[in-house]
């Protein structure tokens, strides 16, 4: 569809003033294309009589045309298939190339553009374990049933049955407690802050950010027009009182309780109390960004911060890409009800909202009991495939190492302090051989003194490949 628009009248911008006949210029453009590259051996043409109609010209002028490049060996006519360009004809160089760079596993006809993660790559589940075979039936189900009616705009604030499988989800498993009618999907974390930004804050407002944090929460807020005030974290998390001293008229504070981003530490009892009571107080908001908080290794995880909100000034921001795959690309916040109107009306205005079909089948995931069962297991296999990597690195490195694992999340902090380089040289290096670590240090305002590589364990797929990595990464980092 999309290779025949195309070859055909997007590609054909006639000129009816010029005195060069209209069959000519047709024949002209697509041989263009084909010199060009823009049309590649193989591709389908659209039918004369289809061209000619979009175009509003006559049948007999596009038949004319495409009977030339027939004979001159542009265009090969394939009977009842069709007219296509010339399958024989050499593949413009350029085009070539291009092609190969879009469509790396064409073959396969793989939607993505992009080359599988690097190993360590930080922040990606387990590509490997993800039941694809069960998630292709449901979409196939989904796809097979899609009415008249499922084709309509959907309500940009989500699809209904999955507002609900989430409410319902919550409230087991992260101790939050709304109507599903709070729940508005997104197209994940960003888009969530965005909306949250643009629904309860006004340009230039302040709003404490963690130091170190997660860099593309600073970045959408300083999008959406808020001034971002870095507030240091300890191992109890957000230093409230730090903040309170820096800005302690913020509008909204952005924290991570479950699982800090990078430090992991999951925010203390006193913090989150202290946190709530200033927000209550000073009636700002804070956006509790949970986009880990199920993985947790030790114990069952921590519920919500969100769960002890007494005053409704707390939106859950919830993300798919952690607990089911990144190219989702589906997250929803919890907005309290005092302000789920204007959310609506938000979502309204800023999109159509994300893919029905995507959303129902990730309803049909999460109501048929799938979505529990996988996160159980993923827990199980994180655990195992952290220790793996835990274990080649104080292999390779012995006493060089220092590896803070904290109780959750789906990556660990190596610390190498004997090692005279700065973690970012040691990052650059290992980069280098293909290894992704990052350094903590950059995480960090230039306050920040703490460094380590963070490494992503979700893919590391055996204790064979943790040690042969640990192996390379010694290598590249030069350590003796
Ligand atoms: C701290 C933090 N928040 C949120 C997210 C989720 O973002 P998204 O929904 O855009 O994938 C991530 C993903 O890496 C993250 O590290």
């Amino acid at each position: 569809m999309t290779k025949e628009k195309n070859s055909s009248a997007a590609l054909l911008q006639i000129d009816r003033a010029t005195p060069m006949p209209l069959y000519r210029q047709i024949y002209a453009r697509f041989r263009t294309a084909i010199e060009q590259g823009v049309l590649h051996p193989g591709d389908r043409v659209a039918s004369a009589r289809d061209l000619a109609s979009e175009l509003g010209v006559s049948r007999g002028t596009i038949e004319t045309a495409y009977n030339l490049l027939v004979g001159e060996g542009y265009f090969s006519s394939q009977g009842q298939a069709g007219t296509v360009v010339s399958p024989s004809l050499p593949a413009h160089r350029s085009a070539r190339r291009e092609r190969r760079r879009a469509e790396p596993h064409a073959d396969r006809e793989a939607l993505a553009d992009a080359e599988p993660p690097p190993p360590l790559q930080l922040g990606i589940p387990a590509l490997d374990a993800f039941p694809r075979k069960l998630w292709a039936r449901l979409t196939a189900r989904r796809a097979r049933a899609t009415t008249a009616a499922d084709m309509f705009y959907g309500n940009p604030s989500g699809y209904a049955p999955l507002r609900a499988a989430i409410a319902a989800y919550l409230l087991v498993s992260r101790g939050v407690s709304c109507h599903p009618s709070q729940v508005f999907v997104t197209g994940g974390y960003r888009a969530s802050l965005a909306l949250i930004a643009h629904t309860l804050l006004d340009k230039g407002d302040a709003v404490w950010v963690e130091d170190p944090g997660y860099q593309p929460t600073q970045d959408v807020l300083r999008s959406t027009g808020q001034r971002t005030v870095p507030v240091p974290v300890d191992e109890e998390g957000m230093v409230v009182a730090r903040g309170m001293r820096k800005a302690a008229h913020a509008r909204m504070a952005v924290v991570t309780p479950s699982h800090q981003a990078p430090l992991g530490v999951s925010m203390s009892l006193a913090r989150r109390l202290q946190l709530l009571e200033w927000a209550s107080q000073s009636k700002a908001w804070i956006v509790e960004d949970d986009y880990d908080g199920e993985y947790r290794y030790a114990g069952p995880p921590l519920p919500a911060l969100k769960s002890l909100d007494g005053h409704d000034r707390v939106l859950y921001a919830g993300s798919f890409s952690k607990v089911l795959y990144p190219g989702l690309a589906l997250g929803y916040v919890v907005a309290p009800e005092s302000v789920c109107a204007a959310f609506g009306e938000a979502a309204l205005t800023r999109s159509n909202g994300s893919p029905q079909i995507t959303q129902a089948v990730v309803a049909d995931f999460m109501r048929g009991g799938h979505f529990s069962r996988h996160l159980k297991k993923m827990r199980l296999l994180y655990a195992r495939r952290r220790g793996m990597l835990a274990a080649a690195l104080l292999k390779a490195f012995g006493d060089e190492v220092r590896i803070d694992l904290k109780s959750g999340g789906m990556h660990l902090i190596a610390r190498f302090d004997k090692c005279r380089e700065s973690d970012t040289e040691l990052a650059r290096r290992a980069q280098l051989a293909g290894l992704n670590c990052q350094p903590l240090s950059a995480r960090g305002t230039a306050g920040f003194g703490d460094e380590g590589l963070l490494m992503g364990f979700t893919n590391i797929g055996s204790a064979a490949q943790a040690q042969q990595l640990a192996v390379k990464l010694r290598g590249a980092m030069g350590v003796r």
